[in-house]
């Protein structure tokens, strides 16, 4: 389970802990050149002043190496599920890798598509497909789409029989087993909007009723139980439950599977003391779960892990620009915050921190990162002890930020998004460009009026 981020003042603060000594937070390449931090072989220093702050830093050899252990994971087939981090390069980087692709929009489709991935290596997911989505995933030829309810099976029928096709589905199903992780994080009970549940016959009603259409195909059942898991008897338990569907199915219907999409989840660690959920035990786990219901050999498996591939490559600079002492904690403001960095405000997520650009050597004091934004909720880094030098202009890096950080950023305040940079071999490329006040200001409707009968949308 994520340790809840308890933000009282009495909260045993996390250690502030660089790669040396909590080496599982960071990306593979990071190194602490006597104070000041490298990854890929660059120095956070000469970057920042090159890009300014804040600055998502992705570690290419990191995610390049958990995709290898994906791989290697006993998976038959790893979807990368691009809602962690995407951008037309990691598009092109999880081609290399041999990874497959799991969208959940039309945006994200399109970017896949447009960077060059194949469409016929694409899962396309969501709990309520817009029209455009399954018109675009059947145009383009989508490997797969994901059902999550009954008016997208209606509707996605009628476009593949539209365009003469038979589309590929799988349809997702609720396990009814609760993930140990946060509430927000959690999509395998009865009580969700996310697919059909088994409790109660939804699952297999629906499964009647797609087999039923002539214009889709049901090859698998998908099923996601949650996210940022790091203890596996959940994921077993769950695996375990959708095998015995499987096997009803079979039993009772005749209706053959052959593909189980178990999702994602697999957590990675945050702070010290917190150890990732390792690909290979993620995917045991499952494999154990099946096989308490069906034979092994009669079933690929398919995963679709986000957060363990990208999360830990990813590292976030941001400058020191207010300390302040206060009765009971010390705040340490920097120039960025929860428009950058949500999790901690919406899922009470706990960071570490490190600073980038000296050693220093003081007392720890009881701290909070804070970011620039009008709430108090607004922490980066929530209770943490970080030594009493640290002082303006110091450069603090917070680590195993490349997932869900760049992709749920606001605007919040007006405030521009932070660039991407990719480092490698001493090397730095540009991913995504800073946001600046003018792109703000490019959608500015300046009160022209609406013609109710045109089309703005
Ligand atoms: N497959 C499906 C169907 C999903 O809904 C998700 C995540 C994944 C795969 C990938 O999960 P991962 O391996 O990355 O845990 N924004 C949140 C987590 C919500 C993720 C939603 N779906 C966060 O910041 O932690």
């Amino acid at each position: 389970m994520v340790p809840p981020a308890d933000n009282s003042p009495d909260a045993a603060p996390t250690r502030a802990a660089g790669p040396d000594e909590a080496p599982d937070i960071w990306p593979l390449t990071a190194k602490d050149m006597d104070g000041e931090l490298h990854v890929g072989s660059v120095p956070m220093t000469a970057l920042a002043q090159a890009c300014g702050t804040p600055l998502y830093v992705v570690d290419e050899a990191d995610f390049r190496e958990r995709a290898r252990q994906w791989r290697e994971s006993g998976a038959d087939r790893v979807h990368y599920a691009s809602k962690a981090f995407l951008c037309p390069e990691m598009v092109r980087w999880v081609g290399e890798e041999r990874l497959h692709l799991d969208v959940c929009s039309v945006g994200e489709l399109e970017l896949a598509v447009a960077a060059g991935f194949d469409p016929a290596h694409i899962v396309l997911h969501g709990n309520n497909k817009l029209p455009a989505e399954l018109s675009a995933a059947v145009a383009h030829g989508v490997g797969v789409v994901v059902v999550d309810c009954a008016e997208e099976i209606d509707r996605l029928a009628g476009y593949a029989a539209d365009a003469g096709r038979v589309q590929d589905v799988y349809l997702r199903i609720a396990p009814g087993v609760a993930a140990d992780t946060h509430d927000y994080m959690a999509t395998g009970s009865d009580d969700v909007k996310f697919g059909f549940p088994v409790n109660g016959g939804f699952a297999e009603r629906a499964v009647l009723t797609v087999s039923g259409i002539p214009s889709l195909r049901l090859t698998g059942i998908h099923s996601h139980l949650g996210s940022q898991i790091l203890d596996p008897s959940g994921i077993r338990r769950a695996a375990s439950r959708v095998a015995a569907f499987v096997r009803m199915l079979a039993e009772r219907h005749s209706v053959r599977i052959h593909e189980l999409d178990l999702g994602g989840g697999a957590g990675i660690a945050y702070v010290p003391g917190q150890q990732r959920l390792a690909p290979a035990e993620f995917v045991a786990a499952l494999r154990a779960g099946v096989a308490e219901e069906l034979d092994p050999a009669s079933v690929r498996l398919a995963v679709e892990p986000g957060r363990s591939l990208i999360g830990t490559a990813g590292v976030t600079l941001y400058e020191v620009g207010v300390v302040k002492q206060g009765l009971e904690r010390r705040f340490v403001s920097i120039d960025g915050g929860m428009s950058d960095a949500l999790r901690p405000a919406l899922y009470q997520a706990s960071y570490t921190a490190w600073t980038a650009n000296r050693r220093l050597t003081g007392r720890p004091v009881h701290s909070l990162v804070v970011g620039r934004h009008c709430e108090s909720g607004d922490i980066v880094v929530p209770d943490i002890a970080l030594p009493d030098d640290l002082a303006v202009g110091d450069l603090l890096a917070v680590p195993a930020t490349g997932a869900y950080h760049h992709v749920m950023a606001s605007n919040y305040n007006f405030q521009p998004r932070p660039a991407v940079v990719a480092v490698r071999d001493g090397q730095a490329r540009l991913l995504v460009r800073r946001e600046t006040p003018a792109d703000l200001l490019l959608r500015d409707g300046a009160g022209a009026a609406i013609d109710l009968s045109g089309d703005l949308r």
